[in-house]
């Protein structure tokens, strides 16, 4: 038990020293999925007054969309480990004007909110460095009665199919920590949580062998920070190399990619 109390800890003060040092260019490495956001907002239309919370919100890309959309509507409180992360959402929230947010430096697993305040929680890209449990039962703590929880994540199989999981050596072995959705579905049952919808986007993307390469070199997914320094070497060579093999133009290369959105309701 303490060694795996151990390991949780290791962990998680490596990822949060990866996301601290990307937090400054982590909007310009990823790609920004609107898809499930319209699919949120239109469950949302017609509400008044509504709070909720982005937990993992990294540098606010998918929160602000929701304040962008709802103005003084709605209220975010703006949730993450990491205070690089937070720092960059605040200086971009301040940029772009947006006021109806607070941010919260806090753990999924223990969020720092009160009991039965929130219509919604979000978790985009994140569900997979909580422990799920603990995060369910927080959710379960903080929302209304009639609150609800959107997880939007990749599954294990839709990480594997990716162009990441198909060219990039190791990229899906390594990828351990990423969940099926029945895993996910029995967490919630053991909640005591219902699901309510899932709902799967598929993504036709394109994009240039320098602009992919740019992105690994960066860790853009935070797999990649988890290999050695040298296997990663060797493997970005092959990745390139896999690309030109299985890829004739290397400015327009073409790939789908899927992830989940699960609803949840208390
Ligand atoms: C892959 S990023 C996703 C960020 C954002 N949701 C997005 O999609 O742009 C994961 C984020 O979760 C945060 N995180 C990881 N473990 C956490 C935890 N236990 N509690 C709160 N935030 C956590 C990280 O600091 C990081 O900002």
């Amino acid at each position: 038990m303490l060694n795996t109390k151990n390991e949780i800890n290791k962990n998680k003060q490596s990822m949060n020293y990866h996301f601290s040092s990307i937090a400054s260019k982590y909007r310009s490495i990823r790609t920004l999925d609107l898809e499930p956001v319209l699919y949120i907002k239109n469950q949302m239309n017609g509400k008044t007054k509504i709070n909720m919370a982005d937990v993992g919100c990294g540098d606010g890309r998918y929160s602000k969309e929701f304040l962008k959309y709802f103005g003084d509507k709605c209220f975010m409180h703006c949730i993450d480990y990491n205070e690089n992360m937070l720092k960059s959402l605040e200086n971009y929230f301040t940029e772009q004007n947006i006021t109806n947010f607070c941010t919260r430096q806090g753990d999924a697993n223990r969020l720092p909110i009160d009991n039965d305040s929130l219509d919604y929680i979000f978790t985009f890209n994140a569900i997979h460095h909580f422990e799920v449990p603990k995060f369910l039962s927080e959710s379960l703590r903080t929302l209304k009665d009639d609150g609800h929880l959107f997880i939007y994540t990749r599954l294990r199989n839709q990480n594997s199919r990716s162009i990441w999981g198909t060219q990039f050596p190791l990229f899906a072995e390594i990828e351990t920590r990423l969940y099926e959705f029945d895993e996910l579905k029995q967490y919630i049952q053991e909640a005591d949580m219902e699901i309510h919808s899932t709902r799967v986007f598929g993504y036709h993307r394109t994009s240039s062998l320098s602009r992919l390469v740019t992105q690994a070199k960066n860790n853009h997914y935070s797999t990649l920070a988890l290999y050695d320094k040298e296997t990663f070497k060797e493997s970005l060579v092959t990745f390139q190399q896999n690309i030109k093999d299985n890829f004739d133009d290397l400015e327009q290369i073409k790939w789908t990619d899927e992830n989940i959105l699960i609803e949840i309701r208390k």
